[in-house]
């Protein structure tokens, strides 16, 4: 079995789940009562928070635990949407955004706020002048991915946030669901940012679980009301198994982070190499620094990535269409769609997604499959005559 679509989920580690299991079992206190039981359970609350700060450069007070990255964006856009409706109603976001960002989006949209949704280059890339010419002293938010998942760019975060810096009333928001663990950090988790999102099943822990970052003294309207848990931001009770698996996760994915995403990016290349210039093909995530190493989308015309998915999992090949690669809905905005790719090219597109554990072996057998289909296809449509 090959398993290439590791940026729809992760398998959880083992090391991991045993944490999971441990906590489950043992420290099963609610961290809010006032009991022994409780106090253990919120010490192992406060130390998790403490080692995710740590990892991730922030302070302990700046990490809320959601349900993951669907919430954290929401909570991030609305909250802060609605936290400053009295000071303007414009934001601002990309056209290539994920589905919980862009339907966040449209759902303000249709609550009387103002959106500008910034276009995206050839390679998916926004351009930090048409950010600059759609600012106005309404706006009250930007939120722009840290990395695609659909093709793997990386945002201009940096420049983005050398440009918001005139402007420290606007909250920025980053969706780094994408891009824990691959070497990236510093570029997409600026001191500019305010807000950030990412979701623990991305790196090797369990689902229903991720992390708001806020930084201190920004305010967001909380979206669920209840407790008070995560000081008023996020009310319910704290799951604490899947917290401190998370926290286990985030040590692991960061550990020889630059070896890692050095292997995922060989694996990458190796592909690539294979795929260049082969007719019909078309490549949409370069081996580049401006794309991440673990997502490569391309396209072989004419056969619908549906089609590309499915045969490759006859071979137990695991990969993706994504919603995204080849999805033409306008609900969804597909990432290709926003680069203006044809949409007989956009709706063949398949994604593959590398993690650490996945091999250069894996790369070659991928081919050798590959190659098999592409020549049978490439002599029924006379390719390359
Ligand atoms: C960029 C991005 N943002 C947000 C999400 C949603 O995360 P979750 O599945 O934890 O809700 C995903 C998941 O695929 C994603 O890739």
């Amino acid at each position: 079995m090959i398993y290439f679509d590791n940026s729809a989920t992760t398998k959880i580690d083992p090391a991991v789940l045993a944490t999971y299991d441990q906590v489950a079992q043992n420290i099963w206190g609610n961290p809010s009562s006032l009991h022994k039981m409780g106090d253990r359970a919120y010490q192992l609350l406060t130390s998790s928070r403490k080692q995710i700060a740590s990892l991730l450069g922030a302070k302990q007070d700046e990490i809320f635990f959601t349900s993951g990255g669907t919430e954290s964006n929401n909570t991030a856009i609305k909250g802060t949407a609605i936290q400053k409706r009295e000071f303007g109603k414009h934001i601002i976001t990309s056209s290539v955004e994920h589905a919980s960002v862009a339907n966040a989006f449209n759902a303000l949209e249709n609550l009387g706020y103002r959106v500008t949704r910034l276009p995206v280059d050839k390679e998916g890339r926004v351009n930090v002048n048409d950010l600059r010419n759609a600012l106005d002293t309404d706006t009250t938010l930007v939120s722009i991915m840290g990395v695609n998942n659909e093709i793997g760019t990386i945002q201009p975060i940096e420049a983005i946030s050398d440009l918001l810096t005139n402007y420290p009333t606007i909250q920025f928001h980053v969706d780094n669901v994408q891009a824990l663990g691959k070497n990236i950090w510093p570029r997409v988790f600026t001191p500019r940012v305010d807000l950030s999102s990412l979701s623990a099943h991305k790196f090797h822990a369990p689902r229903g679980i991720g992390i708001l970052y806020k930084k201190e003294g920004k305010m967001l309207s909380p979206l669920h009301d209840g407790g008070g848990q995560e000081k008023g931001l996020r009310s319910g009770t704290e799951n604490l198994p899947a917290i401190a698996a998370m926290a286990k996760a985030m040590r692991l994915v960061l550990t020889d982070e630059a070896d890692k995403a050095n292997h995922e990016a060989a694996i990458k290349r190796k592909i690539v190499d294979y795929l260049q210039d082969k007719p019909g093909i078309k490549i949409f995530s370069p081996v580049s620094d401006d794309f991440t190493p673990h997502i490569l989308c391309f396209a072989l015309e004419g056969i619908r990535g549906e089609t590309l998915v499915h045969t490759l999992e006859e071979h137990d090949i695991y990969t993706s269409t994504t919603s995204a690669c080849a999805s033409t809905k306008t609900d969804e905005a597909s990432t290709l769609v926003s680069m203006h790719v044809d949409d007989k090219i956009a709706t063949s597109a398949i994604r593959l997604s590398f993690d650490e554990s996945n091999t250069i072996e894996e790369a070659d057998e991928f081919i050798a499959v590959f190659d098999k289909i592409y020549q049978h296809f490439a002599k029924i449509n006379h390719l390359g005559e």
